[in-house]
C-alpha cells in the first residue's frame, strides 16, 4: 500500500483524513508493541521549541531515538537568532531544514507551522502553534481512545475546562467528528468551544450539547477530556463561584461506566483532584507516555516509505 503521509506536512487535525488517522492509529499500536530501533537510522529531526514544553518536546525527542534517529535543536526561543537578531522566521526555517530531514516545532503565534512549511525543504511537524492546533496531542489521544475503547466511533464525549483556548480540544473534536461520536461541552460561557467548531460540527452532522457542570452527563460518558479553566482569565470571586462546577473528584464516580476513561493534556492543575488518579478510570499518565509510540508512528510514517507495519 502506498503511504499517503510520506514526506507530508502535519500541520493541523484537519489536514488529515478518516484513513490517514486511522493508519496513524494502527502504526501506534504496532510500534507500541513491536519497536523498531533502527527505522530512522542516519535521519535527523530538528525539534524547535519556540514556547515552553515538557510532554510533546520530550516524548518527541524520545520518539525520534527509539526508532535510532537523532535530534538537533533548542527548547527555548529566546536564545535564537530569531528572537535576538530580529531573523525572521523564513529564514530560520529555511536554514534548520537545510540541516535535517524533518522540522518539528511548537511556536506561541497561530499560523506560525503554517507559515514555515511554505518556507522549509523538509516535512514539518505542528507541536502547537498559540491556541489554534496541537495535532500530535489529538493523535496520542486518538490513539489513546481506541486502546481503551477498542474503537474510535459512536462514543460518548466531554469536553470540560477551557475549550476556547484550549487547542487540544479544537483539534480532537476535528478529528472525532469523522467518527460519529456524540460530544457534550462542558465550560463557563466565556470558554465555550469557538464559533468555527461549532459550525464545522453543524455541518457535519454531530451530534453536540453543552452543559453546566460534569454531573449532569458523567454516568452516560466513555470519554472524559478534562482542561484547565485558566484562573487568570476571571476575577477571584467569579473563578470561586465557577471553580467546584469544572473540579473532577473521585466521589463524583461511583456509577459511572465500567469503561470510562478519564484523559487530559496535561499539565495538570487542580481540576482533577489527586484521589482520581487511583481509580481505575484515570488513563491521563498512560496518555502522556502514548506520545512516544504516536509520535514514532507520526515520524515512521513521514519520513520512512518503506515502513510496514508488522
Ligand atoms: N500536552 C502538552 O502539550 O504538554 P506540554 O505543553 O508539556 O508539551
Amino acid at each position: 500500500m502506498t503511504n499517503p503521509l510520506y514526506q507530508k506536512d502535519i500541520i493541523s487535525i484537519a489536514d488529515l483524513s478518516r484513513d490517514e488517522l486511522e493508519l496513524i492509529v494502527a502504526t501506534a499500536k504496532d510500534l507500541k508493541h513491536n519497536p523498531q530501533p533502527e527505522l530512522l537510522k542516519n535521519k535527523i529531526v530538528a525539534s524547535c521549541f519556540f514556547e515552553a514544553s515538557t510532554r510533546t518536546r520530550l516524548s518527541f525527542e524520545t520518539a525520534v531515538q527509539r526508532l535510532g534517529g537523532s535530534v538537533i535543536g533548542f527548547d527555548s526561543g529566546g536564545n535564537t537568532s530569531l528572537a535576538q537578531k530580529g531573523e525572521t522566521l523564513a529564514d530560520s526555517v529555511k536554514v534548520i531544514s537545510s540541516y535535517s530531514d524533518a522540522f518539528f516545532m511548537r511556536h506561541p503565534q497561530e499560523g506560525a507551522a503554517r507559515l514555515a512549511a511554505e518556507f522549509a525543504s523538509v516535512p514539518v511537524i505542528n507541536g502547537g502553534d498559540g491556541s489554534n492546533q496541537h495535532p500530535t496531542q489529538t493523535l496520542l489521544d486518538l490513539f489513546t481512545i481506541y486502546e481503551t475503547q477498542s474503537s474510535l466511533q459512536n462514543l460518548n464525549i466531554a469536553f470540560v475546562g477551557d475549550l476556547k483556548y484550549g487547542r487540544t480540544v479544537h483539534s480532537l473534536a476535528q478529528a472525532l467528528s469523522l467518527f460519529n461520536c456524540n460530544f457534550y461541552f462542558i465550560s463557563p460561557q466565556a470558554l465555550a468551544m469557538p464559533d468555527y467548531i461549532i459550525e464545522e460540527l453543524d455541518e457535519a452532522g454531530i451530534n453536540y450539547s453543552t452543559h453546566e457542570s460534569i454531573e449532569e452527563v458523567i454516568d452516560s460518558l466513555d470519554i472524559l477530556y478534562m482542561t484547565r479553566v485558566q484562573k487568570e482569565r476571571f476575577d477571584e470571586t467569579e473563578y470561586q463561584h465557577m471553580k467546584s462546577a469544572f473540579v473532577l473528584n473521585g466521589s463524583m464516580l461511583s456509577k459511572v461506566r465500567d469503561n470510562l476513561k478519564i484523559l487530559h493534556p496535561l499539565p495538570r492543575v487542580d481540576e482533577i483532584t489527586t484521589d482520581v488518579d487511583d481509580t481505575p478510570y484515570a488513563y491521563y499518565f498512560q496518555q502522556a507516555e502514548n506520545g512516544v509510540y504516536a509520535r514514532q508512528a507520526l515520524l515512521a510514517l513521514v519520513l520512512s516509505n518503506q515502513f510496514q507495519e508488522s
